[in-house]
């Protein structure tokens, strides 16, 4: 049996002991509002070895007997993308709050029961879009919601790097995700995607794309770039968001400058009564101002994820990454998934609903 809840604190049950889920069990034992109880996984040899020998967090490999845990309020399932509309759907069922990991679900429709199951029964659905808890992310979120670089005019996000050839997804299942629900939480309210174009190839023969290029268009009219890629050789991890007063270099593999603001760019006349022609014989002039790097906090990100789903439980608010907002990123994995098998074809997003 696991140890008994303590005062105020969550019972936590983690499900899936494989690679992301040791993960979620380390952050979640170092969040005092967080209580584990259990970690269950089909294989509990597996789940022993990621506790240690004398741990008293509970392994088990019956969902069931977690579920009937009336200690366990709330799951955090790191089990694969296929099985998760089953174990959300009965958690949720049992009255637990629920932390999933991305992508909500495989399918749109699946994921819209869950968030109206979850809306209806008044329970907490968060997904773990992880890098949305990143100190960097945030401070491009603030600074873009603050108005700081003016109105988006451009993204582009590669994360390329020798990756597994994954069993059951392609890469833009694996590796997009992130880069479409960073888009999401940054862009200012009202702003989203509204067309994809996918091109993706497979040239190890696996029978999945191993490499993608997706393009968004956004309802502001900016364009948005995702490259994803298992066969890089090196590990490139770069988003660059142009904005109409500054634009914003994040390298991730560089913590010496993880985040460049850049007030430098290219200023034509403003004036809007111009025609596209007088514009474009007007000098041109280049703005070369100062590169500055904002301080950011070197904490990891899951730390943060685990605290906000215990506060979303604890104020019935909803998450920053709620499941509305697994929805949105699901809406375009789905078009864009969509846009590869026609060869590229703009689909629009939503359009499968
Ligand atoms: N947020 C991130 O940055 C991040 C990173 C990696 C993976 N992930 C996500 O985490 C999830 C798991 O990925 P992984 O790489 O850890 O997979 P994995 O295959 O390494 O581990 C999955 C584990 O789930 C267990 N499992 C499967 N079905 C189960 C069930 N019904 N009940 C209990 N246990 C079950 C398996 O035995 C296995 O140990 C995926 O959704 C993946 O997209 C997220």
């Amino acid at each position: 049996m696991p140890n008994s809840g303590s005062g105020q604190a969550i019972g936590l049950a983690v499900i899936g002991a494989g690679y992301w889920g040791p993960n979620l069990v380390r952050n979640a034992q170092a969040t005092p509002a967080l209580r584990v109880r259990w970690l269950c996984d089909l294989d509990e040899v597996r789940a022993r070895a990621v506790l240690g020998e004398y741990s008293t967090v509970g392994v088990t490999s019956s969902y069931a007997d977690v579920l009937a845990d009336p200690l366990v309020r709330a799951v955090a399932i790191a089990t694969p993308a296929s099985t998760h509309f089953e174990l959300v759907a009965a958690a949720l069922e049992a009255g637990k709050h629920v932390l999933v990991e991305k992508p909500i679900t495989s399918n749109h429709a699946d994921a819209v029961k869950l968030v109206e199951l979850a809306e209806r029964s008044g329970l907490t659905l968060m997904c773990d879009h992880t890098f949305c808890y990143m100190p960097v992310v945030r401070r491009i979120r603030e600074m873009i919601h603050g108005g700081e670089i003016g109105d988006v005019r451009f993204f582009d996000s590669v994360r390329i790097n020798l990756g597994l050839v994954q069993p059951d997804v392609d890469v833009l299942w694996d590796l997009a995700p992130h880069d479409l629900s960073i888009l999401d939480f940054v862009l200012p309210p009202g702003t989203r995607v509204v067309s994809v174009s996918a091109h993706g190839a497979d040239p190890l023969g696996t029978g999945r794309a191993c490499l993608a290029y997706l393009v968004l268009r956004l309802n502001n009219g900016a364009l948005a770039h995702v490259h994803v890629n298992w066969l890089s050789p090196t590990k490139v991890r770069t988003t660059m968001i142009g904005g109409s007063r500054r634009t914003l270099v994040w390298d991730d593999t560089n913590p010496a400058a993880r985040l460049q603001v850049h007030d430098r760019g290219i200023d034509l006349g403003e004036d809007a009564a111009l025609s596209h022609e007088a514009r474009r014989q007007k000098l041109i002039s280049y703005r070369v101002g100062d590169v500055v790097l904002p301080a950011l906090p070197e904490t990891e990100a899951l730390r943060a994820v685990m605290a906000e789903f215990a506060d979303a439980i604890a104020t019935s608010r909803p998450a920053l990454t709620d499941g509305r907002a697994g929805l949105r990123v699901l809406e375009i994995l789905e078009a864009a998934s969509r846009s590869l098998e026609l060869d590229g074809a703009t689909v629009a997003v939503g359009e499968n609903r």
